[in-house]
């Protein structure tokens, strides 16, 4: 193996130049004697440097993704069937295998669980389903607890990932509404899952806030996850929304967050009685484009006469090819 012979006292200034310059060996390791360092080369020749022909180590590389850990399990086409990325909540970590990949899911498990390092890695064995919204896992590899603590901004949610929703890729979402809060906020998630928005929210705002979700055991986590956090000011209730608004009917809301982007058009005649002048309404759909909502709200805005204002629109993330989480804020009655 090629090697620079460099003086001790050299060593550490010569490695970092030759690192810079591309032309160390990478697959080796550095070695030194009492007087010298030996430096893998990938060139004949370095400056004035002696070169000596000299035994090194190699270096056990890392995989950069976990496709590398699965180059001796999966042919070429299987390779390229395989997705690239995964999901991460807390130590669970959850896959997609296509169809044609199903037979490999434990080589694609123990890999996946390699790369991560986390705990357990599921499989997603159905889309998101059903009025509570969750899906169909299967463990591939690791230990069996769908039970975990994911953390973002400050927060900890405490959560089952196989009997409540919950996605990660809103975290950014969750920020930019806690960003745009203002003190004193009286907030209205209707469809609150385990409460990452209000507790992401109620975390980093002096606010208060009612959460509501059909999910028994998405309320039963919420209330953990208050404590879990210490929240002061946030109330979680179970029930259907059409028919807690019977209770809530008498309040005002100057936020209200609809995230059940399926079917939240349903709900806006709620949100609609229950906004206050000049509140905002977080509203949430699957689309192609930002027309469809923002029609809907503004038939409903029509139909309680009331006016509204687009304040601002987004796509939260892509769902399938030109299908999109859009977002809508919309001022009421400003
Ligand atoms: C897409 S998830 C969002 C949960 C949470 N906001 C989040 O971002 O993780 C929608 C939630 O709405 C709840 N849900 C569906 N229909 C409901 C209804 N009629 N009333 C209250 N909650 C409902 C489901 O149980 C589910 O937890």
């Amino acid at each position: 193996m090629k090697a620079v012979k460099v003086p001790l006292k050299q060593l550490n200034t010569l490695r970092k130049e030759l690192m810079g310059k591309k032309i160390m060996d990478m697959d080796y390791k550095i070695k030194t004697d009492e007087y010298f360092g030996y430096i893998p080369i990938i060139e004949n020749e370095y400056g004035s440097y002696e070169i000596v022909d000299t035994e090194l180590d190699l270096l056990k590389r890392q995989p950069q993704n976990f496709k590398e850990l699965l180059e001796n399990s999966l042919n070429k086409n299987e390779m390229n069937d395989l997705k690239n990325s995964f999901d991460v909540i807390g130590d669970i970590v959850i896959v997609e295998i296509p169809p044609s990949l199903v037979s490999k899911k434990k080589d694609i498990g123990k890999a996946t669980l390699k790369f991560s390092k986390k705990k357990s890695v599921y499989m997603k064995r159905s889309t998101i389903h059903g009025m509570t919204r969750i899906r169909d896992l299967e463990l591939i590899a690791g230990i069996n607890n769908p039970v975990t603590i994911y953390k973002e901004h400050n927060t900890r949610l405490k959560l089952n990932v196989e009997k409540v929703y919950f996605s990660p890729r809103l975290a950014t979402e969750r920020k930019r509404i806690s960003d745009s809060v203002i003190e004193n906020e009286r907030i209205l998630d209707m469809f609150c899952g385990v409460g990452p928005f209000s507790c992401v929210i109620s975390k980093n705002n002096n606010v208060k806030i009612i959460g509501v979700d059909i999910n028994n055991d998405a309320i039963k986590y919420f209330k953990e996850n208050i404590k879990l956090n210490k929240l002061k000011n946030i109330k979680p209730i179970h029930g259907d929304i059409k028919e807690v608004y019977e209770d809530l009917k008498s309040l005002k809301f100057d936020r209200i967050i609809m995230n059940l982007p399926g079917l939240a058009y349903s709900f806006l005649e709620q949100a609609f009685d229950l906004i206050a002048d000049n509140g905002i309404v977080n509203y949430y759909e699957f689309s192609n484009s930002y027309n469809q909502a923002i029609k809907r709200i503004e038939d409903m805005a029509l139909q309680k006469n009331k006016k509204i204002k687009i304040i601002n629109k987004r796509k939260v993330k892509s769902v399938s090819p030109g299908q999109y989480h859009i977002a809508i804020d919309a001022k009421i009655n400003y």
